[in-house]
């Protein structure tokens, strides 16, 4: 297998890198990515530039000749796509990358895939390849309190300009495979968390605002639902997907784990306090709320009867252990001065 895994300097894509590596079907590695604000090298420390089998492409998906030019150099046989612009918020803000990367760039990886795969002088029958298109659980919209969580049958209703570039990628992924036969497989997974996440998204935020005796804030009444699933666990799925899902399918993942936002800050403030008492205690004196983000999704909840059924996935982490592992390194990596040991987590930004 050579494999490329595009974003494999952001949060997800470095977990993925860090868990299959050494897989005894990967011949090499090729990470694509082009190192935005959300990509950083530091979360491969111990691979890159060290491991044999691991090989890096500074490129931007929205060059289009340039990801031709990596899948034909590499001879490319399977895809695992997670490189995007991925923060809502800065979706709202500023739509444009998420269009020209999300969408464009999905675009100018499958063109590329299929060149190759039906090149006759490519050593690759293009039935012996798989692209995997990491989306998510976003495009279906937002549910109602006690809704039925999404099937992978629910129809797309995407809310925010991320959703909707995510949504219009997977048409694009799904028209490939109708129309070219393209062997790809969507995923739709919940919300990620673990180490080394960006600290714009919401865990890292409350670690930091805690440590840091600073407001911690909750969009609007603290009520909204997400489905957390430690990062690890979605790797895993990621994988047994590549390996043994069926083309042309597509698989929801997530963890059986819904939390309303306030509840996940108190649990995380507790946390702390234990861990760190030298903090003072009452973290949970810190939780300010703050204006709603515009559009902000209700609720999100997974229904992973299929994967569960067809390939025997499910999570390992209870969520107890994983938010303990979570803020444990994020207490361990940024303790003495509380400083940052890695630069990135000092960009904390916050956009309206
Ligand atoms: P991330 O923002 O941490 O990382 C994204 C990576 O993509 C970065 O390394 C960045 O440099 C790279 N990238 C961005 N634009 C690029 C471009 N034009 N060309 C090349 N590289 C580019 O994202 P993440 O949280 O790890 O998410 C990875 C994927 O998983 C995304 O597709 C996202 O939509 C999806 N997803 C994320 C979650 C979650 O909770 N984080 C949940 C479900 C699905
Ligand atoms: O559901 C999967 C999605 O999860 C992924 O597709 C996205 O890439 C990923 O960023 C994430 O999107 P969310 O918008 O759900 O994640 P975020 O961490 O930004 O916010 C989680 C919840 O917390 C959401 O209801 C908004 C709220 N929030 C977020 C921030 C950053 C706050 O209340 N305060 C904050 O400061």
């Amino acid at each position: 297998m050579n494999l490329l895994i595009t974003g494999g300097a952001g949060f997800i894509g470095s977990h993925l890198i860090w868990q299959v590596i050494d897989q005894p079907e990967v011949t090499k590695i090729v990470n694509l990515d082009c190192l935005t604000y959300a990509g950083h090298l530091e979360n491969l420390e111990g691979i890159h530039g060290t491991h044999p089998r691991y090989l890096f492409e500074q490129v931007d998906l929205r060059d289009k000749d340039a990801v031709l030019r990596v899948i034909r150099q590499h001879d490319i046989t399977h895809v695992m796509h997670l490189a995007a612009e991925s923060h809502v918020d800065r979706s709202i803000t500023g739509p444009a990358d998420f269009i020209t990367t999300n969408i464009n760039g999905t675009f100018h990886l499958l063109e590329a895939c299929r060149t190759h795969w039906s090149d006759p002088a490519s050593s690759i029958q293009h039935r012996a390849s798989r692209f995997l298109h990491v989306s998510t659980d976003e495009v279906y919209g937002s549910l109602a309190p006690t809704a039925p969580a999404f099937t992978e049958t629910t129809p797309y209703a995407p809310n925010s300009p991320y959703s909707a570039s995510k949504a219009a990628s997977d048409m694009l992924v799904r028209s490939y495979h109708h129309t070219y036969g393209l062997p790809t497989l969507i995923t739709h997974c919940s919300n990620n968390y673990g180490p080394r996440q960006h600290p714009e998204k919401f865990i890292p935020v409350i670690i930091q605002s805690v440590l840091q005796r600073q407001p911690i804030p909750v969009y609007g009444d603290g009520m909204n639902v997400r489905d957390w699933l430690y990062v690890s666990d979605h790797c895993q799925a990621l994988w047994t997907l590549l390996t043994t899902g069926k083309t042309g399918e597509t698989y929801n993942i997530g963890g059986q784990n819904e939390q309303t936002n306030l509840h996940l800050v108190q649990q995380i403030c507790d946390l702390i306090d234990e861990l760190d008492p030298s903090l003072g205690g009452n973290s949970r004196s810190l939780i300010t709320f703050v204006p709603d983000r515009p559009g902000h999704d209700r609720r999100y909840a997974m229904d992973t009867a299929k994967i569960s059924s067809e390939l025997r996935w499910q999570p390992v982490h209870t969520f107890e252990v994983g938010l303990r592992e979570t803020v444990s390194w994020y207490l361990e990596h940024q303790h003495g001065a509380r400083a940052v040991t890695h630069g990135f987590l000092a960009e904390v930004s916050r956009h309206y």
